[in-house]
């Protein structure tokens, strides 16, 4: 099966499958409390995808990667840096919201990651923006965390990654005087753009 043609039939059944095999996984207990499944949207020709923490309420309920008050920000965040959202694809590490919005637990991002392991095999994206810790922790294996890696370039099997705050951060840390994470946040999209512009994007 080849990646390069994602409209060849072989590609298109391999994408369909998972999809099914998402939308019925037990691998864990999240399935038990979630309504919908969230695979992630967008466009599966992009170099570019970003990848986020797992649904929360109003993703839960329609089945939408980012579609509440983070999701919100996060598209305001990337038009500052005229990156338009629907470009790209949106994806999460959990595929099905944590009771209360808690960070998922090891055994379920362990569980859950091989859907996004494969999603991203599939997709072979360019880039790969980790929104926060989880996505970050998830995709290097580092201890390190976000404060410290946001605004810097990763290689992940030949995929470059960059790695930003997650929005719902943002949202809890409202300054945007110099040096805060929404400051340093508005920098990051604006390199983001820069190499998107530079693979030409
Ligand atoms: N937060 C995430 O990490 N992902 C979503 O899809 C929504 C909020
Ligand atoms: N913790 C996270 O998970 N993400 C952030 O962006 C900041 C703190």
């Amino acid at each position: 099966m080849t990646n390069k043609n994602k409209h060849d039939a072989a590609w298109e059944s391999a994408w369909k499958d998972l999809k099914a095999r998402v939308g019925e996984c037990q691998k864990c207990d999240l399935c038990r409390t979630r309504t919908n499944t969230v695979f992630g949207q967008g466009n599966i020709d992009s170099p570019l995808v970003f990848v986020g923490e797992g649904p929360g309420a109003e993703e839960d309920e329609s089945g939408l990667a980012f579609v509440g008050r983070a999701g919100q920000l996060l598209t305001k965040i990337l038009s500052s840096g005229d990156i338009d959202r629907e470009s790209a694809f949106i994806a999460n590490v959990v595929k099905c919201r944590p009771p209360e919005n808690r960070t998922p637990l090891p055994e379920e991002m362990m569980a859950c990651g091989d859907w996004l392991e494969a999603q991203l095999l599939l997709l072979r994206p360019k880039i790969v923006v980790c929104l926060g810790n989880v996505a970050l922790k998830w995709i290097l294996k580092t201890t390190e965390g976000i404060t410290a890696l946001r605004g810097r370039w990763f290689d992940w099997r030949g995929i470059q990654v960059f790695a930003m705050f997650h929005p719902s951060f943002l949202l809890r840390n409202d300054s945007r005087s110099k040096g805060s994470p929404k400051d340093l946040t508005w920098h990051d999209v604006q390199d983001l753009k820069k190499r998107l512009v530079s693979i030409g994007d």
